[in-house]
C-alpha cells in the first residue's frame, strides 16, 4: 500500500520553521510563520491567559463532549467581540457561532458546508492570499478564482482593480476577505471601502466570507472590528471565520471560531443544522480548553483589561519595528521600493509584504540563515532591537548581489 507513496512538499510557511530548527547558524532569524515573538525573541503565554488557564483548569468538574458548535458562553462572546455587545446582529439572533478548532479548523468546516449545500459555488481569493487559503477550500472541492488586490510597485491596496475584479463575481460565488491586517500583504480597506465593497457583493448576490485572523493588531479591538462591522451593515448574509491564535497567543489550543449571519434567526438555525453535519463527520464536538481560556477572559472584567493591555504591548512592539525596520534599512542606503520605505510603516498587523524577490528571499535564507516567506512575505514580529542590525545588513548585501 504504501510503498509508491511520494514525498510532499514542505509546506511554505509551516515547513520554514521545520527548516529553521534544523539550522545550527546561532545568528539565525525566524521571519516566516505568523507567530508574534517579544523583545527577546520568545513567544510567550499572556499572563491574562496563565491566570484564566489555571482558574479553568481548577475549576473543571467534567470532561465530557462539548455540544457541537462549542459551549453557547463562547458563540456570544464571540458575536459580541466582533460587533459589539449591542448590535442588532447578536440582538436579533440573526447569528450563529461554532467554536472550531483554529480559524484554519473554521475555514475548512465553511468549505465542507458550501461544497455539500451550495454545490458549484466558487470562491474568489485575493490575489495574493494566505498560502493556505487555496489547499484548504481546494481540498474542500470548491473552484478557486482570484480578484486583483495589491499594488506591489507601492506596497498599497489597488482599490479600483480590486473593485473591477468583484464585479465580475457572478451571483452564488462566494468572496473571501481578510477582516483586517491582511495575510500575507499588510494592507486592509478602510471601513468605507468594507462598506462599499458589502455593497456591490450584495448587488451581486455573492457571499462575503470574512478571514479575520488579527483582531487588535492594527489600531485596537473595536477600531479593527470596524471593517466587519461596515460590510455587516450592507449585506445581510456573511460568514466570519476568527482565529484567537494570534490576539491571545493560543496558537496550539485550536480555537477559533464560525460565525454565519443570515437575514433571520430561522435561517440561521437552518444553516446551523448544517454546519453541525459537517462538523461531526470530520472532528465531531471541539476541544474545550483554549475555548475556556478565552471566555474566561472575555467575561471577568479583571482578566479582559489585562489581555487588552497585553495586547496593546504585542501591537506597540510590532509598530516600533516596523519604523525601526524602515528607519536601520534607510540608514543603510536600502530602498524596498523605488519610493522608499514608508510602506513598511503603513502596513499593518504582523505581515508585510516586503517587496524582496525570490532570488533575494533564497539567498537571505542559504548565506545568512534569515528564513522569510518566499512570496516576500516577512513577519515583522520576528525583528528585535538584536537582531535588526544583522537582518539589515543582510538585506543590504543580497539587494547589492542581484
Ligand atoms: C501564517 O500565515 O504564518 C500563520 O497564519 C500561521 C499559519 O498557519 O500559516
Amino acid at each position: 500500500m504504501f510503498e509508491q507513496v511520494e514525498m510532499a512538499p514542505a509546506d511554505p510557511i509551516l515547513g520554514l520553521t521545520e527548516a529553521f530548527v534544523q539550522d545550527p547558524n546561532p545568528n539565525k532569524i525566524n521571519l516566516g510563520v505568523g507567530e508574534y515573538k517579544d523583545a527577546q525573541g520568545k513567544t510567550p503565554v499572556l499572563g491574562s491567559v496563565r491566570r484564566a488557564a489555571q482558574r479553568v483548569v481548577g475549576q473543571e468538574t467534567t470532561k465530557s463532549y462539548k455540544p457541537i458548535p462549542g459551549d453557547p458562553a463562547y458563540g456570544r462572546a464571540v458575536q459580541e467581540l466582533l460587533f459589539g455587545a449591542s448590535s442588532e446582529i447578536v440582538g436579533g439572533r440573526r447569528a450563529a457561532t461554532l467554536h472550531t478548532p483554529g480559524g484554519t479548523g473554521a475555514l475548512r468546516v465553511a468549505g465542507d458546508y458550501l461544497h455539500a449545500t451550495h454545490g458549484g459555488a466558487r470562491i474568489w481569493l485575493s490575489d495574493p492570499t494566505w498560502a493556505n487559503h487555496p489547499a484548504v477550500f481546494g481540498a474542500a472541492g470548491l473552484e478557486i478564482k482570484t480578484y486583483p488586490y495589491f499594488d506591489a510597485a507601492k506596497g498599497a491596496l489597488d482599490f479600483d482593480a480590486m473593485r473591477s475584479g468583484l464585479e465580475k463575481v457572478p451571483a452564488g460565488d462566494v468572496v473571501l476577505l481578510h477582516g483586517g491586517c491582511h495575510n500575507p500583504t499588510g494592507v486592509d480597506p478602510s471601513p468605507e471601502q468594507f462598506a462599499a465593497i458589502g455593497k456591490l457583493l450584495a448587488e451581486r448576490k455573492a457571499l462575503p466570507l470574512v478571514d479575520f485572523a488579527y483582531q487588535g493588531f492594527a489600531q485596537g479591538l473595536e477600531e479593527d472590528a470596524a471593517g466587519v462591522r461596515a460590510l455587516s451593515q450592507t449585506v445581510d448574509e456573511l460568514v466570519i471565520c476568527s482565529s484567537f491564535s494570534k490576539n491571545f497567543g493560543l496558537y496550539n489550543e485550536r480555537v477559533g471560531a464560525l460565525t454565519v449571519v443570515t437575514g433571520s434567526p430561522q435561517v440561521t438555525q437552518a444553516v446551523l443544522s448544517q454546519l453541525k453535519l459537517v462538523v461531526r463527520r470530520n472532528y465531531s464536538n471541539p476541544p474545550a480548553h483554549g475555548a475556556a481560556i478565552v471566555v474566561t477572559i472575555l467575561d471577568d472584567p479583571q482578566l479582559r483589561s489585562a489581555w487588552q493591555k497585553e495586547l496593546a504591548q504585542m501591537r506597540d512592539r510590532i509598530n516600533g519595528m516596523r519604523g525601526l525596520f524602515a528607519e536601520t534599512l534607510t540608514a543603510k542606503g536600502v530602498s524596498l521600493l523605488t519610493d522608499g520605505n514608508g510602506f513598511i510603516t503603513r502596513q499593518r498587523g504582523m505581515f508585510s509584504m516586503s517587496g524582496l524577490s525570490r532570488q533575494n528571499v533564497d539567498a537571505l535564507r542559504e548565506q545568512y540563515a534569515i528564513y522569510i516567506v518566499g512570496s516576500g512575505r516577512i513577519n515583522v514580529a520576528g525583528m528585535t532591537e538584536q537582531n535588526m542590525e544583522y537582518l539589515c545588513d543582510a538585506i543590504a548585501k543580497v539587494k547589492a548581489a542581484g
